[in-house]
Parts: C-alpha cells; sequence; structure tokens
C-alpha cells in the first residue's frame, strides 16, 4: 500500500525518508496504485543535472485527461468537476458535472482538430477565468497539443512577445472580460498581438461581455457555433510520459520571459499527490484556489490537482473587492469552501477592512487555509488564522514555483504543526538544501543560505521552450549539481524552513514576479529617458511595490515630471502590464555605478526602502556624490 494519504505525523517522517532512500520505488508505488496508465513505464527515473536532464516514468504511455475526467466517469459522472461563480453575484453559479465537462472538452478538442491542430502543435490561451478556459487547457492536453496560457492581464505585446516564443498555431480568447466594475476589451489586445505574429492562423473567441469586436475574415471564429456542431465524444491521444503539456511563461530577472517546459506524467503524479496532502481532500470537499489559472498556482491546483483527485474544483471570475471585500467570505459561505487556497497579498488587502464584512458570512465549512506566492509577513498569518480559520483550520503555507509544478515545502494540516511564517518541513520527495555564498551545503539546524533542491521531483520543469542551454544556466549553474531555486531561505532549529524572499532581481509585488530588466527595457523607451533602476520597496498590501529611479537626458529644456511620471508608466502597461506599474518615480542625476559601469542596486534598494544607516561602503563607486543626491530627494 502506498501512502496516498498521510495522516499523521510520524508516518510523515516515515514516508518522507523512504522518498529519499528509495525515491523510485517511493514514487512507483504512488503511480502505480492512483492512476491510468495505458503503458507502465519501462524506467522510474534517469537524471543527470549536469546536462541537465531529467526524465520520470519513461516508456509509459497516458493521457492526462483520462485521468481528470474519464476515469471518474463511472463513480462521479454526475459530481460537479467545475464550480464557476461569476464576476456578477446576481448571476447563477454554474455547476459542470464530470460528465458536461467530458463532453465540453470532447467537443473542444474536436473544433481544435478541425481548425488543423495537431499533436505538438502550440496553442496560446488567452482567456479570462471563465469555464472555457480550463476546458480549453483540457481539450488541447485531450489532443496532444501544447498549450501556452497567458494571463489575460498581459498587454498586447507581451501576448505576443510569448505567442511568438513558442510559435503558436492557434489563440484562444473571449470577446471581453469582467473585472470587478470594469470590463477589459480581450479581443482587441488580441487583434493588436496578432498584427506581429505570422504563426498565428486561427483564432477562437468566446462570447463573455457580448461587446461588439472586430472579427478578421478566415482567421477568427466565434467558438459557440462551431462547439455546437462539433462531436461530443472524442478519443484522448496517447501521450507518452515526456512529451510536453504545456509552457508557462514566467518572469526572469533579464531577458524575455522563459517558457517553462512541463511533462506529462511527473506532473500529473505529483500534482496530484500534492493536492491530496497539501490540502488533505476528501471525497465531498469544495476545494477554491482564487489564483488565476494565468499562473503555474491554477494550472496545478484548480485544474490539474483537483480534476485529478475526482474533486469540485471552484473557478471565480472576479476581484475579492467586487462588489465589496466580503466577497471571498460570501462565496465560501454559500459553495460551503472546505480549502480556501489565496495568496499573502489578497489576505493583507482584506485584513485591511472591516471584521464585519467577514463575521457576515458562515465560514465554519472552511477545514484548510492555504497561502501561496510570496512570503506571508506575522500579521497578516495571524489574521489569517485568528479571523478567518477560528483558530481551527491550519494554514498550509506552501512555497513552490512556476518552475517547480507543484508545492515543494509546506505543513501538511492536521500533521505538521504550524509555525507563523514557515513553510515548514519539504513535501515527500523533495530534497531541499541550503547553500552559501561559497557553494558549500550548509548544514544542522538554524542557518540560511540560498535554497537550492538536490534531488530531482517528478513535476519539475524539464526545459526553457526552445533554449535548453538558458534552463542550464538559469538554474544549474549557480551549485554544482543542484537545482538553484533564486530564493533565499533560513532553517530554524527543529528543521522547519522560513522562505525569506528572492536573491536575484526578479520582484514579487502582489504575488507576481516581475523582472527589472524588462521594465527597465520599456522606461528606457522613453525618448527623454537616459537611463534607469528598478527596485523593490516594502508595501504594507502588495508585499513589495516597484520604485524606479530614471536619469533624463541633458535636453536643456525643463519637463514636467508629473507628464512624465504618467507617460512612463504607460509604456510600462504597454509593454508589460498594469502589474509591472511603477509606485514611485524619482528623477536622478545619475544612477551609482561600480567602476565597472555595473549599477549599484544594493544601494538604491536601501534608500527606497528607508534603511539608509548602513549602506556599506561607497567609496568605491565610480560616482559616489549621486548617493546623497539621491537620499536627498528619496520619494
Ligand atoms: C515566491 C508561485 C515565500 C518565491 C507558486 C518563489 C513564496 C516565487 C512562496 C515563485 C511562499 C512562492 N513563501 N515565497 N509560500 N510561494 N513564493 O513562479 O520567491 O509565480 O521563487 O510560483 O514566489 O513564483 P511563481
Amino acid at each position: 500500500m502506498s501512502h496516498y494519504h498521510i495522516k499523521h505525523l510520524e508516518e510523515y517522517y516515515q514516508v518522507y525518508r523512504k522518498s529519499v532512500r528509495e525515491p523510485e520505488n517511493f514514487w512507483e508505488e504512488i503511480a502505480e496504485e492512483h492512476f491510468l496508465w495505458r503503458k507502465k513505464w519501462d524506467k522510474v527515473l534517469s537524471w543527470d543535472f549536469t546536462k541537465p536532464e531529467v526524465k520520470w516514468f519513461e516508456g509509459a504511455q497516458l493521457n492526462i485527461t483520462e485521468n481528470c475526467i474519464d476515469r471518474h466517469l463511472s463513480t462521479r459522472g454526475d459530481k460537479t468537476a467545475i464550480l464557476f461563480e461569476p464576476n456578477d453575484p446576481n448571476e447563477p453559479a454554474e455547476h459542470i458535472t464530470y460528465r458536461q465537462l467530458y463532453e465540453r472538452v470532447n467537443q473542444f478538442a474536436n473544433v481544435l482538430k478541425e481548425q488543423g491542430i495537431q499533436r505538438g502543435d502550440r496553442v496560446c490561451i488567452y482567456v479570462p477565468m471563465i469555464p472555457e478556459l480550463a476546458i480549453s487547457i483540457l481539450a488541447c492536453a485531450r489532443i496532444g497539443a501544447i498549450h501556452s496560457v497567458v494571463f489575460a492581464g498581459f498587454s498586447s505585446k507581451a501576448l505576443a512577445t510569448r505567442i511568438n516564443d513558442s510559435e503558436c498555431k492557434l489563440v484562444v480568447t473571449a470577446d471581453g472580460s469582467y473585472r470587478g466594475a470594469k470590463t477589459i476589451d480581450l479581443k482587441g489586445i488580441v487583434d493588436e498581438a496578432l498584427q506581429n505574429c505570422p504563426s498565428v492562423k486561427s483564432v477562437l473567441v468566446v462570447k463573455r461581455t457580448n461587446e461588439e469586436v472586430h472579427m478578421e475574415a478566415g482567421r477568427d471564429h466565434w467558438l459557440q457555433p462551431l462547439l455546437d456542431k462539433a462531436p461530443k465524444e472524442g478519443k484522448a491521444e496517447i501521450m507518452n510520459a515526456e512529451d510536453p503539456l504545456f509552457i508557462l511563461y514566467t518572469s526572469g530577472s533579464t531577458g524575455r520571459p522563459k517558457g517553462m517546459v512541463h511533462t506529462s506524467a511527473g506532473y500529473m503524479v505529483y500534482t496530484a499527490y500534492t493536492f491530496k496532502n497539501t490540502f488533505q481532500y476528501r471525497e465531498h470537499d469544495i476545494f477554491w484556489c482564487t489564483a488565476d489559472i494565468g499562473w503555474i498556482t491554477g494550472h496545478s491546483y484548480i485544474v490539474y490537482g483537483p480534476l485529478a483527485n475526482g474533486a469540485t474544483t471552484v473557478m471565480f471570475e472576479g476581484v475579492p473587492s467586487y462588489p465589496d471585500f466580503g466577497r471571498f467570505w460570501e462565496i465560501v459561505q454559500k459553495h460551503k469552501v472546505t480549502q480556501f487556497y489565496t495568496a499573502p497579498t489578497a489576505i493583507r488587502a482584506l485584513a485591511k477592512q472591516g471584521v464585519e464584512l467577514v463575521d457576515k458570512y458562515d465560514l465554519s465549512s472552511l477545514k484548510v487555509l492555504g497561502s501561496v506566492g510570496e512570503p506571508i509577513n506575522e500579521e497578516a498569518w495571524h489574521w489569517y488564522n485568528d479571523t478567518i480559520g477560528k483558530g481551527k483550520s491550519p494554514i498550509v503555507d506552501t512555497w513552490w514555483q512556476t518552475e517547480t509544478g507543484g508545492i515543494m515545502i509546506t505543513p501538511i494540516p492536521f500533521v505538521t504543526p504550524t509555525k507563523p511564517t514557515y513553510a515548514t518541513l519539504p513535501f515527500i520527495g523533495v530534497q531541499p538544501a541550503l547553500m552559501d555564498d561559497n557553494g558549500q551545503e550548509i548544514k544542522g539546524n538554524q542557518v540560511d543560505g540560498k535554497l537550492c533542491i538536490k534531488f530531482p521531483w517528478p513535476s519539475m520543469a524539464r526545459t526553457i521552450w526552445g533554449d535548453h542551454q538558458r534552463y542550464k544556466d538559469t538554474y544549474f549553474s549557480a551549485f554544482e549539481n543542484k537545482y538553484f531555486t533564486g530564493d533565499g531561505a533560513l532553517r530554524d532549529e527543529v528543521g522547519y524552513y522560513r522562505i525569506t524572499g528572492r536573491v536575484d532581481d526578479v520582484i514579487i509585488v502582489s504575488g507576481h514576479n516581475l523582472g527589472t530588466a524588462p521594465i527597465e527595457d520599456a522606461i528606457n523607451e522613453h525618448p527623454a529617458v537616459s537611463e534607469s533602476a528598478i527596485v523593490g520597496f516594502p508595501h504594507d498590501v502588495k508585499g513589495n511595490a516597484l520604485y524606479g529611479y530614471v536619469t533624463l537626458k541633458d535636453t536643456g529644456e525643463s519637463r514636467n515630471h508629473e507628464n512624465l511620471r504618467k507617460e512612463i508608466n504607460q509604456l510600462i502597461t504597454d509593454r508589460i502590464g498594469p502589474i509591472a506599474k511603477l509606485d514611485k518615480i524619482q528623477f536622478t542625476q545619475g544612477l551609482p555605478k561600480t567602476r565597472s559601469g555595473k549599477i549599484m542596486r544594493r544601494i538604491l534598494r536601501k534608500i527606497a526602502s528607508n534603511d539608509t544607516s548602513n549602506l556599506g561602503d561607497t567609496s568605491t563607486l565610480l560616482n559616489p556624490e549621486v548617493v546623497q543626491e539621491i537620499m536627498d530627494n528619496v520619494l
């Protein structure tokens, strides 16, 4: 019997030890007993972090949608698979059963085929949080097409970059999207993007807002009439374990976004197993992850993980503040949500509101609370624990990444005693290491260092689409034979981990990863700008906010700084999206640089954070005088 469902701490330690000592036996048992395979594997694991190359369940054949849908039909056909809660609280929720999901996914898959999409083709999905988003993902997986979901808050430029990087043939989108009281013209954004996307042959458009949109003849098709004609049955394409399942872009500290590639079998096994344990999922639970499916959290814990377990997964179209800040709690009450999984930035925003917005609702259905995406601060942790969980629903502070595919460090609720701000213990099979700056592993407890993982786990990304060298350079070159996460962490006296934040130039704003370089590139496009540098500074709701230092070209004219700030933020919105806008923009005479010309962000970060007591030695700078000037004018 495999330990698919861990029930007490001793069992955790026992299973954890086994997963480290005999990883292949361990994962083989999990895979064997809980999934549907068309053909079993020849080899559980082969790996070499120097190449790097990792393969799990090589030789196996499967289709992930048969695991997420078909195999539940006989026992859970009438059970709700997807529970859709619309933006407008007056619009009725939609319950999509496993049987209906089966039919809708097949219809969609048949439409994709009719549009010429074949196994291995890339399909870009730029759809808001409506059922068609999950259905189009599953439809791609059903026919072996590789989905690339782009968060429907990205700008047309950002969308075009992502479409072109993986040469998508088809785009799925909607006429528009609802976000609180706002309507967003999604189709317009797609039209603009597609002016520069030669690989795209067709666009399928979901009707949501019923706004009038331009439909390009021969390229754009309304989805519904095509679905209506498509058969509700369809064979799942039999895939190899290591065939790519999807690409999901994440920001790097430099350069273009990285298209992380996840494969079929390992991703399925790991997301399903982590879902079951991290949320102590039971058959009649109602699971709600508030993330957008445009991020990895939604891929793994709205779509694949829950559906692989035959769960009911809630999809919420709206925002926490509409029609008021009680919306989340109203939904919890309405659908009797049992597990609630959100981000610290949402928790902080909600904690700022009056407690009467919480007390109005019955939250007694809640059993487990989750947090993900950024470090959760002590205050937010306690508010979540006390006000929402009433001290009886454990918080699982789950640390993981787009690259890791699934949850890596987390308490198991009712099993691992929680500790505020600690992600606590590695999940089964995960072998973390803390590293010092000389590349040595720091053993023992009560230490801190750079967080690496020293052994493969099934859902790790296998490469960066089209750029394996970059994959190697980014993740496997900083420390020999280890995957480097880019995060710092400490380990306390009992071996619990606390994630302290990024150690590179990625800044997490409201749970969204933003690389500094692409933002600086956008700013530098402004004709008046000579140079810029972006740093993060603490923000009580967003976790971090962005601070930009900008030097202007010397043209002798005086300029209106307020207008310039607006123009710069508009440029950022156009190039990346509103999530990357700067909170503060300071115009300076220069940027502090080393003698080799590198911008000293460390100093800029401290100034932006109002932490100038210890700036370190600035005398070695090329231009030490600018530091004082910057400090004098800090915003
Ligand atoms: C950060 C999100 C502290 C971390 C699933 C990581 C966290 C990055 C936590 C990945 C957490 C995520 N505590 N920090 N519980 N979870 N992070 O790719 O810096 O959007 O490297 O994946 O978010 O963000 P990504």
